[in-house]
């Protein structure tokens, strides 16, 4: 059976561009159905979408498109996914308060189904402090939203509030919709992020990891059923509110959250750029100018190799960061760490890998077997190594 999408249409001009969203998902194998608020129904009509998906089309609270079943419910509960298609400031107000005032809001809240946005609206609007607030505190709550495009918007006006492109609204529900039982029951440990190294109380050490890699590992995961632990170094993306998060800081801290962790694991994957140095015996009082200034390091333990020596039998996924000699250097590091999988990827480009939102690379298991993964989001990468990874699992 296909998997249901609710596409909640609010009142933007840009309504008539769900009608295109809906073709698409349909195209990609969602069954849709519609949900208009009252104002879209200003610019677009039921019968469109009617028309369209070949499902009734509701707005009103008591709009029961089977007699005597309420479809708030019953939409609610078959849903895989909810995308609000252009969203309104208002309705991005509304859904952050958690109100229930016609069928689209009423709906969200009777659901636990993941809640794609997809805002459009005036430039101003989508940049006030109040709408960039409710954003934020349902992205808070797993709400993914799919940033609008910069342009000329239909008030005349130019800046950030076009609707995304189809494809980009499409993909995010896919990718919201994604389940599946490879890694049910399992606990899997993910490392994410930069460490910081202090060098005194102002100063630190530290590389140019996002944790996005890290991140999209962690909602991949449970997305496949696993309970997940996700120790991050400090970032500023919002992790899966299902994935129990330890934030540490230095590699250090890094090393002994993740070994308590593993404890229980059955995957780790190490997808943090821990800092292989610190300052021996970072200065407690801030370090004043001088002509040159040299600092000692010295070397961080690899988290790595020290989980594989506790836990000789747990599987370990690492990363190989590289910029040349990609294929000797992934396969020597998943030697000397004795890992069951690396994903190696060059870190000199700057469409993927640091802190960019795709990825690209090969992942080489220990057992010859190796997983080309083409350029594609952090979110898909993650979802084709943790698939790999599961099965590897599963053979030994
Ligand atoms: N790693 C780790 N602990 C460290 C250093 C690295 O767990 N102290 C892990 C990373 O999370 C990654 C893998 O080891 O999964 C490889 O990290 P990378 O920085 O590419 O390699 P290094 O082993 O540090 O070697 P080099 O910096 O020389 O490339």
């Amino acid at each position: 059976m296909s998997k249901v999408v609710i596409v909640g249409v609010t009142g933007s001009v840009a309504a008539y561009r769900a009608a295109d969203v809906c073709r698409e998902l349909m195209r990609r194998g969602f069954s849709v159905r519609v949900c208009l608020s009252r104002s879209a129904e200003q610019f677009v009509s039921r019968a469109l979408f009617e028309a369209l998906t070949g499902e009734p089309a509701v707005t009103e609270v008591f709009d029961e498109p089977i007699r005597g079943r309420m479809a708030h419910i019953d939409w609610a509960r078959e849903a895989e996914c909810i995308l609000v298609c252009p969203a309104t400031a208002n309705a991005i107000a509304l859904l952050a308060d958690g109100r229930a005032e016609d069928m689209f809001t009423t709906l969200v809240s009777a659901s636990d189904a993941p809640l794609v946005i997809a805002p459009a609206m005036n430039p101003q609007m989508f940049a006030s402090e109040a709408n960039l607030a409710n954003l934020a505190r349902l992205r808070s709550r797993g709400a993914v939203v799919v940033e609008p495009a910069e342009g000329d918007v239909a008030c005349g006006e130019q800046g950030q509030g076009k609707l995304a492109s189809i494809d980009a609204i499409v993909d995010a529900v896919a990718q919201a919709a994604f389940r599946s039982e490879l890694l049910d029951g399992k606990h899997v440990v993910i490392t994410a992020g930069p460490t910081r190294e202090a060098i005194d109380p102002v100063r630190y050490l530290s590389n140019r990891s996002s944790g996005k890699m890290g991140f999209a590992l962690a909602r991949a995961a449970l997305a496949m059923g696993a309970k997940v632990t996700l120790v991050t170094g400090p970032v500023s993306i919002i992790p899966p509110p299902k994935a129990a998060v330890i934030r540490v800081e230095t590699a250090a801290e890094m090393l002994e959250a993740t070994l308590a962790a593993c404890a229980s694991a059955d995957l780790l994957v190490g997808a943090a750029a821990v800092a292989d140095y610190r300052a021996a015996g970072a200065s407690s009082e801030k370090i004043k100018k001088a002509d040159t200034i040299s600092i000692n390091l010295v070397p961080n333990a690899d988290i790595l190799l020290a989980a594989r020596e506790r836990y000789p039998h747990l599987s370990i996924i690492g990363f190989a960061a590289e910029t040349h000699g990609h294929q000797e250097y992934a396969l020597k590091k998943l030697n000397d760490k004795r890992l069951q999988g690396i994903v190696v990827n060059d870190v000199s480009r700057a469409d993927i890998g640091f802190d960019a939102d795709d990825n690209e690379g090969v992942l080489y298991f220990s057992d010859g077997r190796q997983v080309e993964l083409r350029q594609d989001s952090k979110f898909n990468i993650a979802r084709i190594i943790l698939e790999a990874a599961a099965k590897s699992c599963a053979n030994e």
